[in-house]
């Protein structure tokens, strides 16, 4: 099963929108709905305004009619263990549970595997919102 996130995550790179940085990433979302949703970053010749694989994976997932991310695999071509960004790590534990499985890939594969509880210690959840 992540392999199989591995392998679309790396197919979903391949169409990364990153002439500025020449950094591609994917990402791959197994969703509560039981289907794949994925995503590459799209960068922007004003800087500030491009936006990561993360979170273009995770609004596949809303509009294509999933609510929770089951597990996430990234990948980088220039990177093994490409660690989703800060802004990222929030954006996935909005979607996520504590246990929630983040696939670290490099170009053979998922490399190391960790909770979302992991990846964001500490992360910011208040029921005084909401
Ligand atoms: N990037 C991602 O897509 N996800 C991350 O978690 C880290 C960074 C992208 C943003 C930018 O297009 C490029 O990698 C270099 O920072």
């Amino acid at each position: 099963m992540s392999h199989e996130l591995f392998e679309v995550a790396r197919e979903a790179m391949a169409r990364a929108y990153a002439p500025y940085s020449k950094f591609p990433v994917g990402a791959a979302i197994r969703a509560d709905d039981g289907s794949v949703y994925v995503g590459a970053n799209i960068e922007n010749i004003s800087f500030p305004q491009g936006w990561c694989a993360e979170p273009t994976a995770i609004g596949a997932m809303i509009m294509g009619g999933g609510n929770r991310i089951e597990e996430i695999a990234v990948i980088a071509e220039k990177l093994p263990l490409c660690t989703p960004c800060g802004g990222c790590r929030q954006k996935i534990a909005e979607f996520a549970s504590a246990d929630t499985r983040i696939y670290l890939c490099d170009d053979q594969g998922v490399q190391k595997t960790v909770t979302m509880a992991e990846l964001l210690p500490y992360a910011f959840e208040t029921d005084v919102i909401g």
